[in-house]
């Protein structure tokens, strides 16, 4: 009794600012008030797993809480309850459909593809986890166990609270309790104020490992910090409220050697090139017949490029460099995309099967290969990036050529911050980083200063495209060779000051260093 003094058992539960008092739905499964005691027994049992720590003598569940708490989702249907014309119109009424059956009825092998999706979905939480994702509770060692990070509510849905001792503090929602514990008194649930007491601190604690917190302000994609404490202490903790991020996957066929065509989709930007673009064209039938090759073409006086697996897209003339990126990367549909400039060619060495094998293996996005010159020189063009916070007048860049550190299982390959114009990447995650459509000629880091933060990028050395010509003696030129140089390499005042407003204003820096 000693011990129950020290401690105030009485907590405080309430939020901050008035608001709306919420008013719960049912949404259990059972659709009715009151659930047959066999399914409350089974919720229960649920609770205690989850909450580890919840043994079930003296515990009550409260069904229409703890059916939210539980993140048990399906999809039902309204009843019909009458038909008349246009009684869909004037009571509009929710339908189901059920995707699983719909789309597996009709595979050959469906369990192959439960297990490819359930692979790629595995592969795209690890790219997008961190430590700082996780749930991580702190133990109480003071008079009060709480979470430090990793508690996440959907907007306007319900959690049960993890951890197990909290007086809590919120603007943003409400609190209430999945199950009633016996001999604890409760005061004010789904209020702003809410009041646990009970004589017996373990029948407490066990009544706070069972209190939900729901969302009632709708704002997707923020935070709130809650307070909580007893009498004598008070912290805080962080609930993120945002919705579940819709994954991308790709159903590329699951085979056990790469399919090129199924995963690959070659993007490039024509002008002014076509012969150039024909070569590669025929290089890359030599390996990979079918893989689909994209075409953006601003050229004046545009040359249709046909034949099988190629689609070319006509724009504006002289639209530019990285407008064309960007609508031939639009037009992808396959996981992956590998650039590649018109004035590429592949060869035996020109393996797109080694950038899908590190990008499948690992958390990378990007990787990029080697460009072999006509004089044999081999470039990987890999630099680092950093920014520098710079205070109110911007913030400084670095770019500087090298790279981190090699690939543990890829020995040729290297991490980095930029590498050279022959890359393959997810193309989800390059449309994220999208290309600034006004750098019309003069653009390529661009793409990996925006995509710092991003992306995660290799360079391995052991993939290479030949280049057909760029050293060459002026007097060997033809005219449309000449004409393009006039275009590509002339670097005027306007693209001076275009650049400039970029990296000041755009990207808000106030200085640069380069390599
Ligand atoms: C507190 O409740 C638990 C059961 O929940 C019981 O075992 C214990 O004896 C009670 N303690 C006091 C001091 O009443
Ligand atoms: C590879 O993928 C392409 C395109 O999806 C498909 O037409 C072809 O049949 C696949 N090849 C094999 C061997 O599965």
């Amino acid at each position: 009794m000693l011990y129950l003094h020290k401690k105030t058992l009485g907590l405080l539960i309430c939020t901050g600012l008035g608001l709306t008092v919420y008013v719960w739905k049912h949404v259990g499964p059972s659709g009715g008030n009151s659930l047959p005691s066999q399914e409350e027994a089974h919720l229960l049992q649920w609770i205690s797993q989850y909450q580890n720590t919840v043994d079930e003598s003296g515990v009550r569940v409260k069904e229409e809480i703890a059916w939210l708490a539980l993140n048990v989702c399906s999809c039902i249907a309204d009843k019909e309850s009458f038909r008349l014309p246009f009684s869909n119109w004037i009571f509009p009424r929710v339908n189901a459909h059920n995707l699983d059956n719909a789309f597996l009825e009709s595979r050959s092998d469906p369990e192959k593809v439960k297990v490819h999706r359930a692979q790629e979905y595995s592969s795209f939480q690890k790219r997008s986890y961190t430590a700082a994702n996780g749930l991580i509770v702190a133990e109480a060692n003071s008079p009060l166990q709480y979470p430090t990070q990793g508690v996440v509510v959907r907007p306007l849905k319900t959690i049960i609270l993890p951890g197990s001792d909290h007086s809590l503090n919120t603007a943003l929602g409400t609190f209430d309790v999945a199950a009633i514990v016996e001999g604890v008194s409760l005061k004010g649930e789904n209020e702003n104020h809410m009041t646990l007491s009970s004589p017996n601190l373990s029948t407490l604690n066990k009544q706070l490992s069972l209190v939900t917190y729901t969302n009632t302000v709708f704002h997707p994609r923020t935070a709130e910090n809650v307070e909580f404490g007893t009498e004598d202490h008070r912290s805080f903790f962080t609930i993120k409220i945002q919705h579940k991020r819709t994954p991308k996957l790709y159903n590329s066929g699951h085979q056990g050697e790469y399919n090129i065509s199924a995963l690959v989709t070659l993007a490039t930007k024509t002008f002014l090139r076509y012969d150039k673009l024909r070569d590669l064209i025929n290089s890359v039938r030599k390996y990979y017949p079918t893989v689909t090759i994209v075409i953006a073409d601003d050229n004046q006086h545009p040359q249709p490029v046909t034949g099988p697996y190629i689609e070319q897209y006509f724009m504006p003339f002289g639209k530019g460099w990285f407008a064309g990126r960007n609508l031939a990367v639009s037009q992808v549909t396959t996981k992956y995309v590998l650039w590649v400039d018109d004035d590429f060619y592949f060869t035996s060495n020109t393996k797109l099967e080694k950038m899908v094998d590190i990008l499948e293996k690992t958390t990378l996005d990007l990787v990029g290969g080697a460009v072999r010159e006509v004089t044999g020189y081999t470039a990987t063009y890999r630099h680092t990036i950093s920014v520098e916070d710079g205070g109110e007048e911007g913030d400084c860049l670095h770019i500087r050529t090298g790279h981190h550190h090699t690939i543990q299982g890829f020995p040729n390959c290297v991490v980095a911050d930029a590498v050279i114009n022959f890359f393959m990447g997810r193309t989800d995650k390059v449309r994220e980083v999208g290309f600034n459509p006004r750098l019309a000629r003069h653009a390529h880091l661009e793409f990996f200063i925006d995509g710092l933060g991003l992306l995660h990028i290799a360079s391995c050395s052991d993939v290479i495209v030949n280049h057909a010509s760029k050293i060459k003696l002026p007097w060997a030129k033809t005219d449309t060779e000449k004409k393009y140089d006039k275009f590509r390499y002339s670097f005027n005042t306007e693209d001076n000051e275009l650049f400039n407003e970029v990296f000041y204003f755009t990207d808000r820096f106030k200085c640069m260093t380069s390599q």
